[in-house]
């Protein structure tokens, strides 16, 4: 019963797929607008809040900086992508929710209060999102997402309570932590084995149990919490298949670099936790936050937006070398920026490092556009034979037996057999 139903699932994600991909770019690009929005006026809210010029300034957009890139922009990415593996019309209103959480968060008319609410509306329809997506196919990685959505709602409820966002910083930890992570660990299956869906929900409830904890006794909550992250990190480190394709070409090791180093962020986020509360202590606040939200975060999702997007939004993405540079601009500003700027203590470091992060997520979605616009590369192969020509040429978009947030990057592991994710 499970697996019939598990296969209907999969029936419906890949019919939208492939049919829509003869047709051109989804409908769902759309969502994409309010996505584009909130990355844009978070970016430009980080910018406020190191001090530096900023192209807009209004009052509130420093307070909303942290909401608008994880629950308005990432958590908005996510649930599109949820919603069109669900494939059902009812699951874009949790995208479409959130996305408008994220225009009324930068609306100044709009009381922030009523944008607070939007936010929690978009939070809980993205939780109730996995529902029946779980009740499809009752796995393990999935009931983690459940539960990184459910974090994500606690935060945003929290958040209407307060005016700052320390309290709330962890919550948003542990929604895209565990989204994440059991999005590598649906595509790991195969190497870690029948125990894999039980660690991962021991270290889910591990986290949820920390931030439970960390309401009453902030610093017990923070290291537990750094703990836990740092146990899930050494797991899924030993385990993912990234570490064996580094030593591959193209666009495999370049997914595999971005997920090594998420990983190494993840392990850095976990070790400052491991310290205590962090939000008494300004470098160690925006350590802990951008290690996780830029390094593990965004690294995650250069990693497989060249595999993600195609599926959900029906556009060709292919893979550039130039894909590299905004990576590794990434990475390089948040050393200036964690070690120099908040290990360290300059201040300077700390500024110049934060608007370097913000020029390479621009870069990157710059180079993102360029390479759809551009199409894939051509094939250099003047002399080759018949046989060659034929197993290079471009292929025809693949059927995906599923879209997942970060993850199908299995096609590029010939290794692992579709469907086994
Ligand atoms: C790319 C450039 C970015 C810059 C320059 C930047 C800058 C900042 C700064 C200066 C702070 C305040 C830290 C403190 O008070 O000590 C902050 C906080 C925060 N940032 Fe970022 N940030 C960036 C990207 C991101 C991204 C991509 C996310 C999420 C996906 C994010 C999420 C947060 C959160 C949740 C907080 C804590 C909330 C708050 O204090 O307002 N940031 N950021």
């Amino acid at each position: 019963m499970t697996g019939h139903r598990a296969t209907a699932g999969r029936t419906t994600v890949s019919t939208i797929g492939t049919s829509a991909s003869r047709r051109g770019p989804s409908w769902r690009l759309v969502w994409l607008v309010p996505a584009a929005i909130a990355l844009l006026l978070g970016l430009d809210a980080g910018l406020l809040l190191l001090g530096v010029p900023a192209p807009l300034t209004t009052d509130r957009l420093p307070d909303v900086h942290g909401m608008l890139l994880v629950l308005a922009f990432v958590g908005t990415l996510i649930a599109l992508e949820r919603a069109t593996a669900l494939g059902r019309w009812w699951g874009f209103i949790a995208p479409a929710l959130l996305g408008l959480g994220g225009i009324l968060l930068v609306a100044s008319p709009v009381p922030l209060l009523v944008a607070k609410v939007a936010v929690i509306a978009g939070a809980a329809a993205f939780t109730l999102l996995y529902i029946p997506l779980w009740r499809r196919q009752f796995d393990a990685p999935l009931l983690a997402q459940l539960l990184g959505a459910a974090l994500g709602l606690c935060g945003a409820i929290i958040w209407l309570a307060q005016d700052g966002m320390g309290r709330v910083v962890p919550w948003l930890i542990g929604f895209l932590v565990l989204t994440i992570a059991a999005e590598r660990v649906e595509l790991a299956r195969i190497t870690m084995g029948p125990r894999a869906g039980g660690m991962l929900l021991a270290h889910a409830w591990a986290v949820t149990g920390s931030l439970v904890v960390g309401m009453v006794l902030p610093d017990a909550g923070a290291i537990l919490l750094g703990i836990s992250l740092l146990s899930l990190c050494g797991w899924l480190v030993r385990h993912d298949i990234a570490r064996r394709t580094i030593r591959s070409t193209g666009a495999t090791r370049y997914m595999a670099a971005c997920i090594l180093a998420g990983y190494v962020w993840l392990a850095v986020a976990g070790i400052v936790l491991s310290f205590g509360d962090p939000s008494a202590n300004q470098p160690a606040y925006d350590a802990v936050a951008h290690a996780i939200f830029l390094g593990y975060t965004f690294s995650m999702i250069m990693a497989h937006a060249t595999t993600i997007l195609p599926a959900v939004l029906h556009v060709t993405l292919p893979y550039r070398a130039a894909f590299w540079v905004p990576v590794s601009l990434l990475q390089l500003a948040l050393i200036v920026r964690i070690w120099i700027g908040d290990g360290l203590g300059y201040p300077v470091g700390w500024q110049i490092g934060g608007a370097l992060n913000v020029a390479a997520l621009l870069l990157f979605a710059l180079t993102a556009v360029t390479s759809a616009i551009l199409g894939p590369p051509k094939a250099k192969e003047p002399k080759a034979s018949a046989s060659t020509k034929q197993a290079t040429a471009p292929q025809p978009p693949r059927d995906r037996s599923k879209a997942t947030a970060l993850s199908p990057d299995h096609l590029d592991h010939p290794e692992r057999p579709e469907g086994t994710q």
